[in-house]
């Protein structure tokens, strides 16, 4: 498992269910991980912790990611990965959820280089696959200890860390700080994994070049945009129109089917995510090189809000809305379709009935690792 050159779909809690990574593969993404699973719930043989560490066939670089803070759930949640199939198993040191962190978990970790030593070395020693591990750039502004933790985690003898470039309390609300990647990227030699922000190919190609990073994680780019993985390998847009985004998203819920089964029940479960992934897709604005590479170097363009074009379709505003119950009917449209053909007409209906309200783009405040 080489972890240079390549580009990572982050751990995405909900996102990042099976079928929405089989839709990132389609669209050219080569390396997934999965959700967060707890450690301590998979030794508790929790069935919905246990199929957090499933992937599908088509998955053949895949990362599972943990929540643990003593080393023997670790190590038994790392081999039941390893048993599904894992490729590599990286542990969770960014989430900054008070329910995680109160339990010694996800971003506490950062405040605890010596115990994260620690532990990642017992994990290196009891997992038979590459150990990772996934951090951010401290707890608060004023406590930024990414190069100690960086270190603690070559040290123990991970096989490469992510930083995603912010701190614990900022959660989304500052731009990603590439150059205290880039300066971490410099003082380790196991691979570093650069993660924040990037949202479309010529983001990433800048921020990755400069920084000097090994690989680059991808996670509001992806659910705002599947396909930002084939733009990233062929470094040029692919601006799908509302009708060919209509069949990508119809892609999903055939895939969601596959997954929890075409029936009643299926479908029940399918819809605890399939509406959700609405609020990511309306954000989708067309982000030409030409009119945007330059203001994307000075402030990304996943914290940049949009000015809404006013002459769209009746379908892209559809696409384009924010609003929960707009979601709760596209994806249920999806649901019956049965082609794309489908689909559009049954869109283009909805549209001429639902008023026009027309989401807004821009910052996707989400709390998470
Ligand atoms: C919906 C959602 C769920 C997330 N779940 C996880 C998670 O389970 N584990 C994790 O390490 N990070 C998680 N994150 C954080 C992302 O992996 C990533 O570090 C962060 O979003 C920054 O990357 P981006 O700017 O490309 O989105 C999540 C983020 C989002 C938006």
């Amino acid at each position: 498992m080489d972890f240079r050159g390549r580009v990572l779909l982050a751990p995405l809690t909900k996102g990042g269910n099976l079928p929405f990574r089989r839709l990132c593969l389609a669209h050219g993404c080569t390396t997934t991980m999965g959700e967060m699973a707890y450690a301590y719930q998979v030794v508790r043989r929790s069935k919905s912790e246990l199929a957090l560490l499933r992937k599908h066939a088509e998955e053949t670089c895949f990362g599972a990611q943990i929540a643990a803070n003593r080393a023997g759930d670790a190590i038994a949640a790392g081999l039941a990965a390893v048993e599904r199939g894992a490729s590599w198993v990286d542990l969770n040191c960014g989430c900054p959820i008070h329910d995680i962190v109160r339990r010694g978990m996800g971003a506490v970790l950062l405040q605890r280089p010596a115990h994260l030593h620690k532990l990642v070395a017992e994990m290196v020693k009891g997992i038979p696959v590459p150990v990772t591990v996934k951090i951010r750039l401290g707890w608060s502004e004023d406590d930024q200890n990414a190069s100690e933790t960086a270190k603690a985690i070559e040290e123990a003898g991970a096989a490469a860390v992510t930083v995603h470039g912010r701190t614990r309390e900022q959660r989304y609300s500052r731009a990603a700080d590439w150059d205290s990647i880039a300066r971490i990227a410099s003082e380790r030699s196991i691979p570093v994994i650069g993660n924040g922000d990037l949202l479309t190919w010529y983001e990433t190609k800048q921020r990755w070049e400069k920084s000097g990073v090994a690989s680059v994680m991808i996670g509001r780019g992806a659910l705002i945009k599947p396909w930002i993985f084939r733009e990233i390998a062929e470094q040029r847009a692919f601006e799908p129109t509302a009708e060919q985004r209509l069949g990508i998203y119809l892609d999903l819920a055939k895939k969601m089917k596959e997954h929890f089964r075409d029936d009643e029940k299926g479908r029940e479960r399918a819809m605890r995510f399939l509406p959700w992934h609405f609020e990511f897709f309306c954000r989708y604005r067309p982000l030409s090189a030409e009119r945007w590479v330059e203001s994307s170097r000075s402030h990304p363009l996943m914290q940049t809000r949009f000015p809404d074009d006013e002459e769209v379709s009746v379908l892209e505003r559809l696409l384009r809305d924010a609003r929960p119950e707009v979601h709760q009917r596209l994806a249920a449209l999806l649901w019956e379709a049965p082609d794309e053909a489908a689909a559009t007409a049954a869109a283009t209906a909805l549209a001429a009935e639902i008023p026009p309200v027309s989401g807004e783009a821009g910052e996707v405040a989400t709390a998470h690792g």
